[in-house]
């Protein structure tokens, strides 16, 4: 699998980052102000992640997604670790990311890749998402927030 930045003339991946984030509005404005990596294997897109700088030093991946037919078998967990590699060499010293409270496995990815829980966004999804979102039975109401320090 290759992991490579999406160029300038490309399109983003907009159904793989959709599974990811429902809100094409939301999507849309992070692209714009973040950089995109694709993930290829065999010629075929199979996942991709969003990095962003939000604050000095620190960089959000608001984004991560593997295709359907692909999930279960690391790719996510590569693609965690690709961004975390990518962030340090740029010399940022932190990484954060949120998540559903109903995000069962991305929370437990998130933690198996370092990540700790600093917080939780209270309504985040209710205020900012128009539908209703629920994942393994549970009301996605809240943004766990988590972050991992870079080491620098
Ligand atoms: N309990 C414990 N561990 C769990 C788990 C659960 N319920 N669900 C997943 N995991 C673990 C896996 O066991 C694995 O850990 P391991 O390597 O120690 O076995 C790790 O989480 C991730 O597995 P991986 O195969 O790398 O994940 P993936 O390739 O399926 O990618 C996503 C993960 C989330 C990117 C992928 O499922 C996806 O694209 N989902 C839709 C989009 C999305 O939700 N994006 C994130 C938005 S916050």
């Amino acid at each position: 699998m290759n992991i490579r930045k999406l160029g300038v003339n490309e399109k983003a991946p907009m159904d793989l980052l959709l599974l990811a984030d429902p809100s094409r509005t939301i999507v849309e404005g992070y692209l714009k102000r973040g950089e995109c990596f694709v993930a290829e294997s065999g010629g075929k897109l199979v996942g991709c992640y969003v990095l962003l700088p939000t604050r000095p030093e620190t960089v959000e991946l608001v984004n991560i997604a593997v295709a359907e037919a692909h999930q279960g078998k690391g790719i996510g967990k590569q693609l965690v670790m690709d961004a975390i590699q990518r962030a340090r060499a740029q010399g940022y010293k932190t990484m954060e990311i949120g998540t559903g409270n109903s995000s069962i496995g991305q929370l437990a990815l998130y933690q198996k890749c370092g990540f700790r829980i600093i917080g939780v966004d209270l309504d985040f999804f209710t205020r900012h998402y128009p539908e209703p979102i629920i994942e393994n039975g549970i009301h996605c109401r809240d943004m766990i927030r988590l972050s991992l320090d870079l080491g620098h």
